[in-house]
């Protein structure tokens, strides 16, 4: 959902769906997992040398220490997912955009809440700090780019009327570019709010933004698999390809010779591709995904998993992450025993092993009964028919 390729080019956070930032060796393709988060994670940043910081779909903000992939420190205090977050020029202050309407601001390095900012009459998508740190800017669902003061945490204007949702904005010394959810991508004077150059395709929505390195180009992705860049010199449209063969480009990052991107979308993999594509780098996400599979070519049990089951499970212990643990070997398993999963105390601490009747009992009351306080989701497979295909299926896939 969220890339970024450190300052200086030797590694990468990629923020996914499976609850879990990767911390990647752009020398090697070393990974060391940073678990903590209790859902998705949407967004993943450097602080100073050493440290990073994630937000999620927990409410939560993780401080990262990188060099032993602990969590330093949790920051709560949104009431809603965290979407985008930005640190102060100087690394002294971490702004957080929260899908609760607020603007936090945290003292770095510890994460001792400053201030929360709210004004915002929708969800707030991104922020970004001015170059100088003093002011902050936020994108929100709304329609608005508002701007903040940091030294009295307050709002001081609007500096953007969109009319749709803006999701995405990158902030300069004198221009601010932004994306929207109606496919909107402009650049204006940061000062008097005017278009200076209009980007719009027809693509929506936007989805990622990324400015390179040397500040030559800004990339663009959206929500029908395209890449764009622009050159900042110009503004004129340098590079557009299809880079995602099914579904977004959420996530979008240069590489630190800004040559090229570092992108995600919703594959399992994040890749990285000339910036300047010339169409002979592989699309990502070309497989139909198995939730995405034709139904009717199913057995009702595989239809069950598929439909309800696989986006956080997968069958065996096959490496893939996913926001649950593993399936493999599961009748007769102990609950709570995958090494290395995270589980909550809840399940970690049930006293049976799952069978038939256990994983019966689960989908027939739904987990939210049957193990209160369990990571899983509400919900049930009310027909009795249902459960036993799915638990067929199971059985002989796991
Ligand atoms: C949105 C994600 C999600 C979905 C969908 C989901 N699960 Fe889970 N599941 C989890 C998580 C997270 C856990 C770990 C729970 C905990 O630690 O509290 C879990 C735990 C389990 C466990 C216990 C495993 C163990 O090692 O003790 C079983 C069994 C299970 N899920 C089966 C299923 C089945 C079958 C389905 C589909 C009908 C399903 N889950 C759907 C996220 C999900």
């Amino acid at each position: 959902m969220d890339a970024a390729v450190s300052a200086d080019g030797r590694h990468a956070l990629t923020a996914s769906f499976d609850n879990s930032v990767g911390y990647w060796s752009l020398e090697g393709e070393d990974v060391r997992w940073l678990d903590g988060h209790r859902a998705a994670v949407k967004t993943a940043i450097f602080l100073t040398e050493g440290f990073a910081a994630s937000g999620g779909d927990d409410f939560t903000i993780t401080l990262w220490n990188l060099k032993d992939g602990t969590a330093q420190a949790r920051l709560e205090g949104h009431k809603g997912q965290v979407a985008g977050l930005a640190v102060s020029p100087d690394g002294s202050l971490l702004a957080s955009a929260s899908w609760d309407g607020s603007v936090g601001l945290w003292a770095l390095p510890d994460g001792a809440n400053v201030a929360m900012m709210t004004g915002h009459g929708g969800v707030v998508n991104d922020v970004g700090f001015s170059q100088d740190g003093a002011q902050v800017y936020t994108a929100s669902a709304d329609g608005t780019i508002r701007v903040w003061r940091v030294a009295e945490a307050s709002e001081t204007r609007q500096l953007v009327q969109h009319g749709f949702g803006v999701n995405k904005l990158v902030v300069q010394d004198d221009w601010l570019a932004y994306g929207a959810v109606d496919g909107g991508t402009r650049i204006i004077d940061i000062e008097s709010g005017d278009v200076i150059a209009d980007l719009t395709l027809d693509r929506r929505p936007i989805l990622s933004m990324a400015l390179s390195p040397d500040g030559s180009e800004l990339a663009v992705g959206d929500g029908e698999g395209f890449v764009m860049t622009v050159s900042t010199d110009s503004w004129s449209i340098t590079g557009d390809y299809k880079a995602a063969g099914k579904g977004p480009v959420w996530a979008l990052d240069y590489t630190s010779d800004s040559t090229s991107l570092l992108a995600g979308g919703i594959d399992d993999a994040a890749y990285i591709w000339p910036a300047h594509n010339d169409l002979s780098a592989p699309i990502m996400a070309t497989e139909e995904r198995g939730f995405l599979r034709d139904p009717d070519a199913m057995s009702n049990g595989e239809r069950q998993f598929r439909r309800k089951c696989s986006i956080c499970h997968s069958l065996t212990d096959d490496g893939a992450r996913r926001a649950g643990p593993h399936l493999g070997g599961l009748f007769g398993r102990p609950a709570g025993s995958v090494d290395g999963y995270i589980y909550s105390d809840t399940v970690a601490g049930l006293p049976f092993a799952w069978s038939d009747e256990t994983i019966d009992q689960l989908f027939d009351l739904g987990p939210d009964h049957f193990i209160p306080g369990s990571k899983m989701p509400m919900q049930r497979i009310v027909k009795p028919e249902d459960r036993a295909d799915l638990i067929a299926f199971l059985k002989d896939n796991t």
